[in-house]
């Protein structure tokens, strides 16, 4: 198994990814190590003319594009986005995405639904033979219901913890937890995201399905582009 991507790696892998950006346009820029190295590129092109406004997937992505001059909208200012690049925790061969180790999936899934097109980067670790691989599913949930959503997601197959930040809750930008649940392959993404979102006080799951429209993958020293199945 290839280790995580290297600063370097991102960055080239970022670099390839400004391809997708046009003048003019609404950009959607994810959270993570891929994403940071995106808008770090954008952030340059930006100081060097190209004209963008863009939408954060997290307050951590909005200070870093603030830092960088690239001018932000919120999503009320800009209901529809051209198209967002983002990272991703596990990618299967139809493009259904595992997201949310960082924190920022319910904001992610937001600007991904808003956007016409969401490019995906990741180094070749990431790519699964099916989802649940790597063996965890973080999903958010509202404070009032953290107890009855353990106890719920235990019932249902997965069992989860809470996440911890220096030793106490971890909050979401949202306010929320996040719960990982340990998870074993997931046959049916679609079906199990539908179950888990129908658990009073879920606010999202990390579950991306039908999401995602290429991915660019960083594999020993170049990118090979994956775009989705038709149908
Ligand atoms: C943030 O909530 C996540 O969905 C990230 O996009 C994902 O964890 C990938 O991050 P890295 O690029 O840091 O691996």
């Amino acid at each position: 198994m290839p280790s995580r991507l290297s600063e370097s790696d991102s960055a080239a892998l970022a670099s390839h990814a400004l391809s997708y950006v046009r003048p003019g346009q609404v950009i959607g820029l994810g959270s993570g190590q891929a994403a940071w190295a995106f808008v770090h590129e954008l952030g340059r092109a930006v100081q060097a003319g190209l004209r963008v406004t863009a939408v954060p997937t997290s307050e951590a992505t909005a200070t870093l594009a603030r830092r960088l001059g690239i001018p932000l909208v919120s999503l009320d200012d800009a209901p529809s986005i051209d198209v967002t690049l983002d990272g991703a925790d596990e990618v299967d061969a139809r493009l259904d995405l595992i997201k949310g180790y960082g924190g920022a999936l319910v904001r992610e899934k937001i600007v991904a639904a808003a956007s016409r097109r969401l490019v995906i980067l990741v180094g070749r670790e990431k790519i699964v033979p099916m989802l649940g691989t790597r063996g965890r599913l973080p999903i958010e949930v509202v404070p009032f219901g953290a107890g009855f959503c353990r106890r719920r997601l235990a019932a249902e197959g997965y069992p989860p913890v809470v996440r911890t930040d220096g030793g106490t809750p971890a909050v979401s930008d949202n306010g929320n937890l996040i719960l990982d649940c340990t998870v074993h392959r997931i046959a049916d993404a679609a079906g199990v995201d539908e179950k888990l979102r129908a658990i009073p006080g879920v606010v999202g799951t990390g579950l991306f399905v039908g999401m995602a429209h290429t991915v660019l993958v960083w594999d020993e020293g170049r990118v090979t582009t994956m775009s989705r199945p038709e149908g």
